[in-house]
């Protein structure tokens, strides 16, 4: 009797079981992702999208944004004017646009018809407030998780792909759970690591994916839909899945380590100026060492881009407010060099000039924070501006592919002066040669390849004598400038 009685338990389990696996299996089978809605269209929304729609011709994808302007640019039949420059972005924007890629301003109709939302809006640092300086200001992701919750009448998966101080997941899952129509959510972290300038590239051959997770069974399920997507082009062992808080953790770190070692080969170079050392020789003989390797390894005149100041600002306002303010200092001497480094380079330019830049005309190459984007954010350009225009210099600025009136809106910004003394010492070149004419000193601070190409016996000859150069990003060669007639001032030599 007992022994019949664990037989038909056992049955009726494994009746359960089998039956919980169809119903998985026809879930998955049925809700596989077709549309995915994406908020924000930006340097991370516009390049990840197309290349998830190129990948995956079988899904809809729709990228939304507040900003008409940019949605307008995204969808310009000129691909030129798109509001993102990335090598090989335009090909594979007219391969897709039209066809499984959109741009739209219709954000409730995107987030309605998705059953995947990724969130990749700007996440700033505070400029108000309590955290004022380090927070992340989590405002426009809160906008987005409250538009969701209102308009989802249907189960959705949520993917923060906006880098973010670790456990946002949890406020975010909060507010769609208690705000909403009482559809499920699933929260997920998927952290962007393409570097700008090689986007494309870094998007098709990802060193990892990482997708954080709750590590319930509905969590694993919504994890492994993200995976599917990837693995149409990414090889399967590269898609690395975690709980959630060790994702949107590990982005904070990974751009920390990054800048940390750019602000250890910077602080070098000062050391290197007055010991006759060459950093590049230095960084050489370090990166040989297989422990320590060579990338990231190159002294210039100090890191920019929207992400690195940002995060690291972050993660020591996140450790500083759990009380661990060893590890805040410790973070934050990486901005303190990096500060160091770019006014440093200002004060070199200003003292080789007789110390004094009033009235005078300093030529920058480069506007932005590196080369192969039109991207200018945090750039030491600007810092760099600002110090000279503050010390009475003119400013005379060719980049390929910045436009005159983000440089005056990044100089603006800084709130250093007025707009009207900004655009009298600001003036834009649309090619290198007026910007460089009968200058009293030429400073490389972006290393597009085009600067090493340059006429510059040219250039010497219309410049004010002694004509100075300074190559912020060591990209020139040196001797050969050098016997040209240039006094050349190089990063890390002396
Ligand atoms: N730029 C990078 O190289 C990079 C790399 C990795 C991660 N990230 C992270 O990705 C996120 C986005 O960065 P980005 O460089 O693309 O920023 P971005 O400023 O270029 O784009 C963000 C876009 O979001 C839009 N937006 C803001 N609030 C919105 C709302 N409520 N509804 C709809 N649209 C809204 C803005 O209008 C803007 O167009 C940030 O968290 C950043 O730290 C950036």
């Amino acid at each position: 009797m007992i022994v019949s009685f664990y037989k038909l338990k056992f049955q009726t389990d494994n009746l359960y079981l089998h039956n919980s696996i169809i119903a998985i299996f026809v879930l998955n089978f049925f809700m596989k992702i077709k549309n995915i809605c994406c908020i924000g269209a930006g340097y991370v929304g516009g390049p990840t999208m197309a290349v998830i729609a190129l990948k995956c011709p079988h899904i809809k994808i729709t990228v939304v944004d507040i900003n008409k302007e940019r949605i307008d640019s995204w969808n310009d039949s000129n691909l030129e004017k798109l509001p993102v420059y990335e090598p090989g972005l335009a090909d594979i924007v007219s391969q897709t646009r039209g066809k499984n890629l959109f741009f739209d301003v219709d954000i409730d109709s995107a987030i309605k018809n998705s059953e995947m939302i990724f969130i990749a809006v700007n996440t700033p640092t505070k400029t108000y407030g309590e955290g004022k300086g380090q927070a992340a200001d989590l405002k426009y992701v809160e906008i987005c998780a409250r538009k969701i919750a209102e308009i989802s009448t249907s189960d959705k998966i949520v993917v923060e792909k906006s880098t973010l101080p670790v456990r946002t997941a949890e406020a975010v899952k909060t507010i769609l759970d208690k705000t909403g129509n009482g559809v499920n959510f699933e929260v997920l972290s998927n952290p962007e690591f393409l570097a700008e300038g090689t986007a494309i590239n870094d998007l098709f051959k990802s060193d990892r994916v990482l997708i954080g997770g709750d590590q319930t069974e509905s969590g694993m399920l919504a994890i492994n839909k993200l995976v599917e997507i990837y693995e149409n082009w990414i090889p399967r062992e590269k898609i690395y899945t975690t709980n959630v808080w060790s994702s949107e953790l590990s982005k904070l770190v990974a751009n920390a380590f990054l800048a940390q070692r750019i602000s250890s080969i910077n602080s070098i170079s000062a050391l290197c100026e007055v010991t006759e050392a060459d950093v590049e020789e230095v960084s050489k003989a370090i990166g040989m060492d297989s422990r320590i390797g060579s990338k990231f390894l190159k002294s210039s005149v100090g890191f920019g881009g929207s992400c690195f100041q940002k995060d690291i600002l972050n993660l020591v306002y996140i450790a500083k407010s759990l009380g661990l303010n060893e590890v805040a200092e410790y973070w934050h001497q990486v901005i303190k060099i990096n500060n160091y480094q770019k006014i440093r380079f200002a004060k070199n330019i200003m003292k080789s000039l007789f110390n004094t830049v009033s009235g005078k005309k300093i030529s920058l190459l480069g506007w932005a924070f590196k080369k192969n984007t039109n991207d200018s954010r945090e750039s030491a350009a600007i810092y760099i501006a600002d110090y000279l225009i503050e010390n009475g210099a003119e400013i005379h600025v060719y980049d390929p592919k910045v436009t005159y009136s983000r440089m005056l809106s990044d100089l603006n910004d800084l709130g250093t002066r007025t707009t009207v003394k900004n655009r009298e010492s600001l003036f834009y070149h649309n090619t290198p040669l007026p910007a460089c004419f009968k200058s009293h000193a030429i400073a490389v601070l972006t290393e597009w390849d085009e600067f090493k190409t340059y006429n510059w016996e040219e250039i010497f000859d219309n410049s004010i004598k002694p004509a100075k150069l300074f190559d912020g990003r060591n990209i020139l060669d040196k001797k050969k400038i050098e016997a040209i007639g240039f006094e050349v001032y190089s990063i890390g030599k002396s």
